[in-house]
């Protein structure tokens, strides 16, 4: 292997040696290369102390160096030095302007970074690095230009031109049929920040007028055929926006904002100042095509880059270990958001489970990283759940802290003083710690410190003094290059139920209160308390820790019926959930007859007899732990017993409750036409939820029934609700007429048949290898396109245990093969997909010894990107 990549350090930042005031741009898109001119004023940065370093440069491996000038002087090769991703000139003045001309192939861009064009368009992705691979330049997110860039392409094929900032002149070279136009973007910005889209796109537009009365023009673009997909994008753009200007006093500051719909697309989507794009799958939707769950995401996606113009935008990143600056803040908002457009209980079930799902596990594997990370070798690494989701409830933490109005006066604070600046998570703090007067220098920790904490607690009661005491004992875990951890300043709401559940009184009269953890060793004493209470502890999971309280069942029950606070009610229904779902997998394991506890099915019982709770949360109370779930749970990780006790619980839950399960499906009918909005989301996400109990029994009349819901749907929701149980039941012949049928109606909808390969990807029945074998040679698969390989490959080895972790280790070199081809093509994905074998320590020794090979096998394969060598090299 060549010269192996080094970690780079957030100790070792120093201050950019050179400035760039302004940047030009010219594109030349051509089939065959397209050349990238660049006017760059450059000068000495007067704050870095090196008053001569040479001029270094970022430029990737592929870009061709045709021309480079120096104030007017063309230089010579001798002048300058190009080494692994680095432009070095040496003698230059104070103050210059570099001019540089590139030639790079954007067609055979497979890596989806810099500039690329797929599907006959081209657009380009440069966060975090990806601007380097468009010219050379300062590549870093604390050098902010002022860039006026011109695209010139074919005017047919291409009429279409768009870049950042606001279109300034436009012509045409009349005699080549060629056409420019030319953008300009007055807010300074750092590289990765830069977009360009060319291509045939149609677009929808609306007004806008900002809460000052400025006039903004709203523009979505996609493929002529998606057009009718746009409307639910541009309505969650505009409540958005209104959003931001209501709650954080943020208003838009462009004349015209864009989106741009792109098929092929690394992540989910991508802030650019006035030019974001977008994958298709966060931004197309119609009720044809479009679960509600991903009705949600665009409007949750929409929001979160929109938001990003201010949090990420206007004050930016200093350098890439503070990206929770910017990601942290930003899910936080986004979460709000959706949280006051939908249904807030529900917003924070679906957050926790996939913090505690998925992050946990992150935090508890080879690649465990502080919010703000101290180092990596490969910034498209760190996009993680740590960064995004736990930096987002540790930005939420404050929000707790200081309670909502000193949050806004800190956040106000944060834009005012830090607009136009690249800035830190410290700064951030900072602002916080000023308007409210409170010293968080312990509660920083969090940023520094990677694990989960453990909270143990116990409890007493003094019944003739009427005291109630809580100890609180805090802990964490060693991870990567972190033995020793001090404590965590923690947050930790909490409420007392009395007898009949209600809430006791606690400190000024509040029913719920906050306390908070800052040693190893906590006391709180609790007087006038007349009988001994029922704690609520974590309510609405205040801090992202493991907390352990030795609960009864009958408490579980308890707090399930009368909890007041809506998240800790489903908390303790999950709880509940896993305490028996391990009882069964113990008595599976024991090869005794699994016997499922009364317990869950009258709790089950009750809740599903409840007209009065809200639809949407009674299916997330009975929805039962996730395989992913319990194996995050587990100190070593059974797959069998996992999936065979929670397939036997949903089955015995069917046959206890088939009457109940029955006649709340039929009482939530559809009625009216559809719409995405919370009332409907939520009757859906029961009634899909009692079909799936129903489906478990077995019976041909619940797959008739689950049949006729697929052919009378008018909605996608219910039909592939129906698609999936009917795909993953036992009757065989059913469920493939059933997928054979989906296709031919859905065939020319991408978005659509990436579903049909994840449901085929994700049944559970054996032989599902040598199905996503035979995909990968379908029509409807292209490994270039990175939903694609989501959607059958990841899906498998995410999302299908008891399949990718087969015994013999096929799924295993399955998944080795794949990561050994994408390195290739494109490395971003083929990180991400490492993901599951990273985690071998959690399985038995044959299984280890097998995904140990496996990513042996990936580190020996020749010459390894930089993104697959650090997965690789850390999980080993
Ligand atoms: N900033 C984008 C967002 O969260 C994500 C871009 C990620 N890009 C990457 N190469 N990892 O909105
Ligand atoms: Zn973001």
């Amino acid at each position: 292997m060549a010269e192996q990549p080094r970690a780079i350090y957030l100790k070792d930042y120093q201050v950019p040696p050179f400035l760039i005031d302004t940047t030009e741009l010219r594109f030349e898109l051509g089939d065959d290369h397209t050349l990238v001119r660049s006017v760059l004023k450059m000068r000495r940065n007067p704050a870095s102390p090196s008053r001569q370093a040479p001029l270094d440069l970022h430029g990737h491996e592929s870009l061709e160096l045709c021309r480079l000038a120096i104030s007017g002087q063309v230089l010579s090769p001798q002048d300058y030095r190009r080494e692994g991703e680095s432009l070095l000139i040496r003698a230059v003045p104070d103050e210059f302007t570099l001019e540089c001309l590139t030639r790079i192939r954007p067609q055979d861009n497979t890596a989806l970074e810099g500039l690329y064009r797929s599907d006959g368009m081209y657009c380009t992705q440069c966060e975090a690095e990806g601007f380097r691979r468009i010219t050379f330049y300062l590549d870093r997110p604390d050098v902010m230009s002022v860039f006026t860039t011109t695209v010139e392409a074919d005017a047919r094929r291409y009429p279409v031109l768009l870049s950042n900032g606001n279109p300034v002149a436009s012509g045409s070279l009349e005699d080549e049929g060629r056409h420019w136009v030319t953008w300009q973007d007055p807010f300074p910005k750092p590289a990765y920040l830069f977009a360009l889209v060319a291509g045939d796109l149609a677009h929808i537009e609306r007004p806008f007028k900002t809460a000052s009365g400025r006039d903004v023009t709203l523009r979505i673009y996609a493929e002529s055929r998606d057009l009718d997909k746009l409307d639910h994008a541009m309505e969650s753009l505009v409540k958005a926006m209104r959003w931001d200007e209501k709650v954080y006093g943020r208003e838009y500051d462009l004349d015209i904002y864009m989106i741009v719909a792109v098929d092929f697309f690394n992540m989910g989507a991508m802030e650019n100042k006035g030019l974001n794009i977008f994958n298709t799958s966060c931004v197309l939707a119609s009720p044809e095509t479009t679960t509600d769950a991903a009705f949600q995401r665009v409007e949750g996606v929409v929001a979160h880059e929109y938001f990003h113009n201010w949090s990420g935008n206007r004050v930016t990143c200093r350098d890439w270990f503070q990206l929770s600056l910017k990601e942290g803040f930003t899910v936080f908002r986004d979460a709000e958001f959706s949280a006051d457009m939908n249904s807030r209980a529900v917003k924070r079930v679906e957050d926790v489970t996939l913090l505690r799902t998925a992050q946990f596990a992150e935090d508890a594997g080879p690649m465990a990283h502080p919010v703000r990370p101290a180092s990596f070798i490969e910034i498209s690494n760190f996009y993680t759940l740590t960064v995004y989701e736990k930096g987002a409830e540790v930005v939420r933490m404050i929000h707790t802290l200081l309670g909502p109005e000193l949050f806004r006066k800190g956040s106000d604070l944060y834009f005012e003083r830090h607009d136009g600046q690249a800035v830190t998570t410290d700064d951030f703090v900072r602002a916080m710690e000023e308007v409210s007067g409170r010293d968080l220098s312990q509660f920083r920790l969090w940023y520094d410190q990677a694990g989960t904490p453990r909270l143990h607690v116990s409890d007493d009661y003094d019944a003739a003094a009427q005291r109630y005491s809580l100890h609180v004992e805090q802990s964490c875990p060693a991870t990567p290059d972190q033995a020793e951890k001090k404590p965590f300043h923690i947050p930790l709401a909490i409420g007392l139920l009395g007898p009949g559940g209600r809430d006791l009184p606690l400190a000024g009269g509040a029913t719920t209160e906050v306390l908070e953890l800052t040693e190893t060793k906590q006391t709180f004493v609790f007087e006038g308390v007349a009988e001994r209470p029922v704690p609520s502890l974590l309510r609405g999971f205040s801090a992202p820790v493991k907390l352990q309280y030795p609960c009864s069942r009958d408490e579980r029950v308890f707090l399930m019926s009368h909890d007041s606070d809506g998240f800790n009610r489903w908390d303790a229904g999950q709880a509940l959930a896993v305490d028996i779902l391990r009882e069964l997998m113990d008595q599976y394991r024991a090869g005794r007859p699994m016997q499922l506890d009364c317990a869950l099915i009258d709790a089950f019982a009750a809740v599903l007899d409840d007209e009065a709770l809200d639809p949407a949360m009674v299916a997330k109370v009975l929805t039962l732990p996730s395989e992913a779930y319990l194996s995050e749970l587990s100190d070593e990780i059974d797959v069998e017993a996992i999936h065979e006790a929670r397939q036997f619980a949903k089955k015995a839950l069917a046959q206890a409750l088939s009457g109940r399960f029955e006649r709340r499906y039929l009482a939530l009918a559809p009625a009216g036409v559809y719409a995405p909005d919370a009332v409907q989301v939520a009757r859906r996400s029961l009634r899909n939820l009692c079909l799936s109990y129903l489906m478990a029994l077995e019976q041909p009349a619940q797959l008739a029934r689950a049949r006729a819901q697929y052919d009378d749907a008018d909605n996608m929701t219910d039909r592939q609700g129906a698609l999936s149980l009917i795909a993953h039941s036992a009757f065989g012949a059913e469920a493939d007429a059933v997928l054979e049928d989906f296709y031919r109606r859905f065939e020319r909808e991408t978005l659509v048949i990436n579903q049909w390969l994840a449901i085929q990807a994700s049944d559970p029945k054996p032989g599902a290898l040598a199905r996503v074998d035979a995909l990968m040679k379908h029509e409807a698969f292209d490994i270039r396109n990175p939903n694609k390989v989501r959607s059958l490959i990841s899906v498998f080895c995410n999302q299908n245990a008891v399949n990718f972790h087969a015994a013999d280790g096929a799924g295993y070199d399955f998944l080795a093969d794949r990561i050994i081809e994408m390195n290739r093509l494109n490395p971003q994905v083929a990180s991400r997909l490492l993901t599951p074998l990273t985690r071998w320590r959690k399985y038995d020794a044959p299984r280890q010894a097998l995904m140990q090979s496996a990513l042996q096998r990936i580190l020996d394969s020749g010459e390894l990107s930089k993104d697959v060598y650090e997965v690789v090299s850390k999980s080993l």
